[in-house]
């Protein structure tokens, strides 16, 4: 083994990581050094600006607790969750896209029937939402659980408000045909938020730090692989540019507005969910 030199530092380090019993912690862990290098070495940091990011990421973490996850925000703004998630969720096509779930969603939401509100009396404006649960071969799925999260018309989720109860949140069931019909309010595009390490870092940017409006959905059924993703408001300012890369293309649907009423309505463009044959989505 040759003694450490700039040159030979990494080839020691790397071998030193392979020397764990455990094979996919020995993968991932020299592929970290690997790559870690590999970026030490095309920006050959200043030690002050080595302990700034050091400082930075230690300030990531003193802001992250049960309600705030700053840490999952890193991933976020940099595309790795989103990464992740494709490389997790590959589909047949046809099936309805996945997308990331973010850090708002609260477990064990209340279940809400068909047609019923959400939104105990939050601002925004009133609307529907309807959609059918589908399997690849076109058939309703009945019974499926479709838990949604949404920001109420002022952009805010119930995690950032003083609330004590469900909020913006609740478990529809599909009906027989397949078909659900969420009572609520349009969501509207929110920032990020930028009190924190990743705040100041994106200020230091010209990057949107936008999401643009939409609504959580995460569909399960029994015997199917489960999807969790989003509808996005056709037409939203961000929508090409949402600071976590979350929207495609086919997770976007178009209010239409009933002259009658004035309420928008947003109807899903394609089934909830699919993946193979006769089954809803895939993320296991
Ligand atoms: C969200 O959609 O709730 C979200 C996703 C990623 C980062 C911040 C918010
Ligand atoms: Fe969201």
């Amino acid at each position: 083994m040759p003694y450490v030199t700039e040159a030979t530092l990494t080839d020691i380090a790397m071998d030193r990581w392979s020397n764990i019993p455990d094979a996919r912690l020995r993968q991932v862990m020299v592929a970290a050094v690997k790559h870690l290098h590999a970026f030490v070495r095309e920006v050959e940091p200043t030690k002050e600006e080595w302990f700034t990011a050091v400082d930075w990421l230690t300030r990531v973490g003193q802001k992250s607790d049960e309600k705030r996850q700053e840490m999952i925000l890193t991933s976020d703004v940099l595309g790795v969750s989103m990464l992740v998630d494709a490389i997790n969720n590959r589909r047949p096509s046809g099936a309805t896209p996945s997308t990331v779930e973010g850090p708002f969603h609260i477990p064990n939401a209340p279940e809400i029937a068909n047609g019923q509100n959400v939104t105990d009396g939050a601002p925004g404006v009133p609307g529907l939402v309807t959609g059918t649960i589908k399997g690849l071969d076109g058939k309703p799925i009945a019974g499926a659980a479709i838990d949604i999260w949404q920001t109420d018309g002022d952009g805010l989720y119930e995690a950032q408000r003083e609330i004590d109860h469900a909020y913006m949140r609740g478990v529809y069931r599909s009906q027989a045909d397949g078909s659900y019909i969420v009572r609520t309010v349009a969501p509207i595009g929110y920032t990020i938020p930028m009190d924190g390490p990743i705040g100041e870092l994106m200020s230091k940017t010209t990057i949107s730090h936008f999401r643009p409006a939409h609504i959580h959905f995460a569909v399960t059924a029994p015997g199917y692989h489960s999807l969790v993703t989003h509808l996005f408001v056709a037409g939203d300012e961000y929508i090409e540019t949402d600071v976590v890369y979350g929207v495609k293309k086919e997770l976007i649907a178009a209010p239409e507005y009933s002259l009658a009423t004035k309420l928008p309505s947003m109807r899903t463009s394609s089934p909830a969910a699919a993946a193979s044959p006769g089954r809803i989505d895939t993320r296991s």
